[in-house]
């Protein structure tokens, strides 16, 4: 598939566009559709704004939105906040006023957006949380994504089973990342992890030799891996003095996991066994190889057309809309306290080297860096 085929190239450019944004440049995104696929007049109209794009699979989203809205003869604005926080509030309320029927949105931080998601439910238009939830609001409809606590659980199983199955003899010395602080999904990752993990530290069986297991000392701002990479290399002098090594380290995601085996390889020691979450193609050739322990495929072409069909069902009015392959969710997840939102979740997928050819059977450029690997 070409689109994915460029998928990594294009994350090179993505990363390139978020240091310039830094500097003041901004994301330029045009609308999704035009030319001979330009939607016909008073076609359903869908506002989606997006993060940065922090890992691969938001890259692959953005061509897979274009791909499926241009499919489905839909208008869609897809724009990427590379800037921040202020510039994706900015992308959401010009979409309001653009007069779009339904927002789709992948949040940088999904506790930041209240206002503009008032002003969104009192113009009617009808608010889904792609990936990651919104927070501190009412004004919510619907969720979509995978299931951000079973990833965590997956994450927590792999963790053990690869300690089992690499590292001799327990106890095992482990360390823990976490995702970025303003993205409710690492909470939910961290939360699903310790679900597995907690049991095994307080039996011995693991332990978190720096001590350090609070959400709030492992997260890693921003996603970004140079931060990661820093707390893995300072742990490795503050805790992993001489021949010490970690057995195990836990990722919430595959760039922060290969931020951490940079740290460990650049400190001249034997790389342990490290997590990670959403098949980014480095990361499918590190865990065929079995460099990285896991990965976790979050396939971004179902969670993508699901959510183009569950905003053209919205637009046409629907009540109670359904979708293939999620299951509906009325609890787990909670805008505000007390108010729960009705979540479409989709089942991840735990990948090893053990089972990689087998999960990413029906991705053919997954499989091509699968068997380029062996
Ligand atoms: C997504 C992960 C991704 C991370 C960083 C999370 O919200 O669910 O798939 O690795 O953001 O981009």
């Amino acid at each position: 598939m070409k689109t994915l085929k460029t998928a990594a190239a294009v994350l090179a450019i993505a990363a390139t566009t978020m240091t310039m944004s830094a500097c003041g440049a901004r994301d330029t995104s045009a609308p999704a559709s035009g030319g001979e696929s330009a939607p016909a007049e008073g076609a359903i109209s869908v506002g989606i704004a997006m993060p940065q794009k922090t890992s691969q699979n938001w890259v692959e989203a953005e061509d897979m939105f274009k791909e499926n809205c241009a499919e489905q003869g839909i208008d869609c604005t897809i724009q990427f906040a590379n800037g921040g926080v202020a510039e994706q509030q900015n992308q959401v309320s010009a979409m309001i006023e653009n007069g779009v029927q339904v927002l789709v949105i992948g949040a940088i931080d999904g506790s930041q957006l209240g206002t503009q998601l008032k002003a969104a439910k009192d113009a009617g238009i009808t608010v889904v949380a792609y990936d990651r939830l919104l927070t501190n609001t009412t004004d919510l409809d619907y969720y979509i994504a995978y299931d951000n606590f079973g990833v965590g659980q997956l994450q927590g199983q792999a963790l053990l089973e690869g300690l089992e199955a690499k590292a001799g003899e327990g106890p095992w010395d482990i360390e823990l990342f976490g995702g970025s602080p303003d993205d409710s999904n690492s909470l939910k990752f961290f939360g699903g992890a310790m679900d597995v993990l907690q049991p095994k530290i307080d039996d011995g069986t693991v332990v978190v030799k720096s001590g350090q297991a609070e959400f709030t000392q492992v997260a890693t701002q921003g996603w970004l891996p140079k931060n990661a990479q820093d707390r893995m290399a300072a742990l490795l002098t503050s805790t992993y003095q001489g021949d010490e090594v970690p057995d195990g380290v836990l990722s919430p995601n595959d760039t922060l996991g290969r931020a951490i085996i940079t740290a460990v390889e650049q400190a001249g020691k034997p790389v342990p066994v490290v997590t990670g979450q959403d098949s980014e193609d480095e990361s499918v050739t590190l865990v065929t190889q079995g460099k990285q322990y896991s990965t976790i495929f979050k396939d971004t072409r179902p969670l993508v057309k699901s959510t183009i069909a569950l905003a053209i069902e919205l637009a046409k009015g629907a009540a109670e809309p359904k979708v293939d392959g999620a299951t509906l969710d009325s609890e787990q997840y909670e805008s505000m306290a007390g108010n729960p939102v009705k979540s479409f979740l989709l089942t991840p997928q735990i990948v090893t080297a053990d089972n990689a050819a087998d999960v990413y059977k029906d991705d053919a450029h997954r499989m091509e860096l699968v068997n380029a690997a062996k």
